[in-house]
């Protein structure tokens, strides 16, 4: 039945959220930062941080931190997936695949791999930190935690945002009882939400998630996923999502984390291309093309250990490479509008975003 566009809960990102501008800085582990996030909420958009990378103390320190540099709302972000399996025959092997390329930089990969990511899904400290620290917004990636941690995280009175990648996905949101889900485009850089990442993708475009969600979704839904302007922004509004999530318009930002190599990259005509892959960490995530994505993900590489556990191997690689100089074994995640970044502290990019927005949104 057709019920979303009576159905919807009508509302708006100020009353929904607290926000004077319906824009949100993604959360993005590693790369945003507290200072980054801070600038936004202070501008009057919603600033992210994650803690997925931290254990539960740092994550608390990194919430403390937040809160410390603003008054006004800000979200923080874990990861939700189903913890990876250990295989020791399938890690041996892929270690054995990366070796030439560790020898490149004079290196050597780790003895061992181990998952290097805390899942809300079974971490109790994480769980905990949260609702000690009380953040005003929560948002849930990857999948969701078991039913009794989403309403132990209502009950302690934060609001719940969730991504979905497909309509199946946004109806699990909102059966969970999650205030808002976020609609997460193909085109959006960093790791796709894929509940199952082995499972089948539509790998539908923002837009046209948009207008399955519209339909058949009652709770607010925020677009994400290639959106670097104003125009783009009142675009997804326009198709009714409450608020537009940015994450690669953001990376420039002097506040965020991202290094010399990852600004110089995004900067150039690389950013041009961007594609999906699972060989960096283990889940399928979009950055742009290098030959970490080219040479390691060529085809016939062996099975690829579990999200977090390939990571680990990654980050290793990742490290050697950087050492090295060398940019080309780099999680440069990034959107499919990647070359349309700006280079703004985080302040100005969100009031020119806005301005963007309220010009654009007078002539649709
Ligand atoms: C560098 C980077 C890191 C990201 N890390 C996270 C993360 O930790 N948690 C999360 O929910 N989404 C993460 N994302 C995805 C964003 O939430 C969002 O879906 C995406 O940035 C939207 O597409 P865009 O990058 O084209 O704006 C990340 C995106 C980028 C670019």
């Amino acid at each position: 039945m057709d019920t979303g566009l009576e159905g919807r809960i009508m509302t708006d990102a100020h009353t929904l959220l607290g926000i004077r501008t319906p824009i949100i800085q993604a959360p993005m582990a590693g790369t945003a930062t507290p200072q980054l996030a801070a600038e936004v909420s202070n501008a009057g958009g919603l600033g992210s941080i994650s803690i997925a990378a931290a254990d539960a103390e740092a994550g608390r320190a990194m919430i403390r931190q937040l809160r410390a540099l603003t008054d006004r709302p800000f979200n923080i972000n874990v990861f939700c997936n189903r913890p990876s399996r250990p295989d020791a025959a399938v890690e041996s092997t892929w270690l054995a695949h990366l070796r030439p390329f560790f020898n490149e930089f004079g290196a050597q990969p780790p003895a061992t791999i181990h998952d290097i990511y805390k899942s809300l899904f079974d971490d109790e400290a994480q769980l905990q930190v949260l609702l000690e620290e009380r953040p005003p917004i929560v948002s849930l990636h990857l999948g969701l935690p078991p039913q009794a941690r989403i309403d132990a995280l209502k009950q302690a009175g934060i609001l719940l945002l969730a991504s979905a990648t497909s309509l199946a996905e946004a109806l699990q949101v909102q059966a969970a009882g999650i205030d808002v889900v976020v609609a997460q485009g193909a085109e959006a850089g960093g790791h796709r939400g894929i509940f199952d990442e082995h499972g089948a993708d539509e790998q539908l475009s923002v837009r046209d998630l948009l207008r399955q969600l519209r339909e058949h979704v009652q709770v607010p839904i925020i677009a994400a996923g290639g959106l670097m302007d104003g125009a783009d922004i009142a675009d997804v509004l326009a198709l009714g999502a409450v608020a537009a999530q940015l994450g690669t318009a953001f990376v420039l930002c002097p506040e965020s984390a991202a290094n010399p190599a990852y600004r110089q990259m995004l900067a150039s005509e690389r950013a041009r291309r961007t594609d999906f892959t699972r060989v960096i960490s283990g889940r399928p995530a979009r950055g742009i093309v290098n030959r970490f994505m080219v040479e390691v993900g060529a085809a016939g590489h062996p099975p690829v250990p579990g999200f977090g556990i390939a990571y680990h191997a990654g980050k290793e690689l990742i490290a050697a490479a950087g050492k090295a100089g060398s940019p080309e074994f780099a999680a440069h995640w990034a959107g499919t509008g990647a070359a349309r970044a700006r280079s703004l502290p985080a302040a100005e990019l969100l009031a020119v975003l806005t301005d963007e927005y309220h010009a654009a949104r007078s002539t649709l």
